[in-house]
């Protein structure tokens, strides 16, 4: 049985199956509103309902009491909800591609870099920030940030850590050139705020730095000018996977800085970097973030804390924490 949500204050409404989530239904609507996990665990797509009642799981951490997240929710019957945020989008613009692997580079002891190029003549579009699915044999999906900018359309390029035991992770570094995958993009709406002149605060971890790289590298070709400092960690220097590219936002960005930030000591001595967690790195380094947004990718507990140090004890506006959480396993669709 099908029910109507309304987004309160708009004229807005979709149909969502009862056995269909609010944020999927939404989606399918041609209606994004925040979300980046589809798991329950960021709380990306935390909102209000403001009338009618809903079937979910408790929110846990992932939710401020009285918020419900979306990518969870079962309606039980007409509803009006509240999002945080909410803009149209063409369901249409989303496309599935097979693309070829051409390059595939271990650059860390964990993390492939796979390059992939599109049939000859063939475009992908997609906002700097967002992801793809890869779609395995078994009709499972695996999610993964484009590392490059949305002007190099007819590759995509994927920082992939290997899980252990993961089913698509190991086999990655045996695809080898002329392989082919079946993909579709793009999802999410981890994006630069392009109107804005706030100094930004990237902070991410692992191959968290795969979003970032697309977000700087389309700084870069648009000549946006505003403040950058990345803070990049790991636990050693050989988790800081692509330094070439943090080489060259220092000649091709103004205003760049950019923080490592390694659990090994050592490590952290030979870069001049900060030794601990990027958090406390945060904390170290910026004592207000009054008037800045930050962009965040990682894992759940390193995003968590992160928010955490910059909402509760840097003076952030919850409105300008932009955060991509990478959960590991099968991507919900
Ligand atoms: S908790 Fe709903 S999108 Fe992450």
């Amino acid at each position: 049985m099908a029910y109507d949500v309304r987004i309160a204050g708009t004229d807005l409404h979709f149909a969502c199956d009862s056995q269909q989530n609010i944020l999927d239904a939404a989606l399918k609507a041609g209606i994004e509103m925040p979300y980046s996990c589809r798991k329950g665990v960021c709380g990306n797509c935390a909102g209000g309902i403001a009338a009618g009642e809903v079937q979910c799981p408790p929110p846990g951490d992932a939710a401020e009491p009285g918020q419900y997240l979306f990518c969870q929710c079962l309606p039980m019957g007409d509803l009006e909800i509240v999002p945080t945020a909410w803009h149209r989008i063409d369901p249409a613009a989303r496309k599935t591609f097979s693309v070829k692997v051409y390059r595939n580079t271990l650059a860390a002891a964990d993390v492939s870099v796979l390059q992939l190029r599109l049939a000859a003549g063939q475009r992908a579009r997609f906002k700097a920030g967002q992801y793809l699915q890869v779609a395995l044999p078994d009709g499972s999906r695996r999610s993964y940030s484009m590392a490059n900018p949305p002007h190099e359309s007819d590759t995509l390029q994927l920082h992939i850590r290997h899980v252990p035991g993961g089913q698509f992770t190991q086999i990655v570094p045996q695809l080898k050139a002329g392989d082919v995958l079946e993909v579709e993009l793009p999802f999410g709406n981890f994006e630069l705020r392009e109107e804005s002149a706030a100094p930004m605060l990237c902070v991410v971890g692992g191959t968290g730095f795969a979003p970032v790289k697309s977000l700087l590298d389309d700084l870069v070709k648009k000549g946006i000018r505003r403040a950058v400092t990345l803070i990049w960690g790991g636990r050693d220097r050989g988790g800081l996977y692509l330094m070439p590219a943090v080489e060259r936002w220092k000649k091709t960005l103004p205003g760049f800085t950019f923080i490592p930030a390694v659990e090994d000591a050592a490590d952290a001595q030979a870069l001049g970097g900060f030794h601990g967690r990027v958090d406390d790195a945060v904390r170290a380094h910026h004592s207000s973030l009054d008037g800045h947004e930050v962009y965040c990718c990682g894992a759940p507990p390193m995003v968590t804390a992160v928010k955490k140090a910059c909402i509760e004890e840097r003076g952030l506006d919850p409105h300008h924490f932009f955060s991509d959480v990478f959960v590991p396993g099968p991507a919900a669709r």
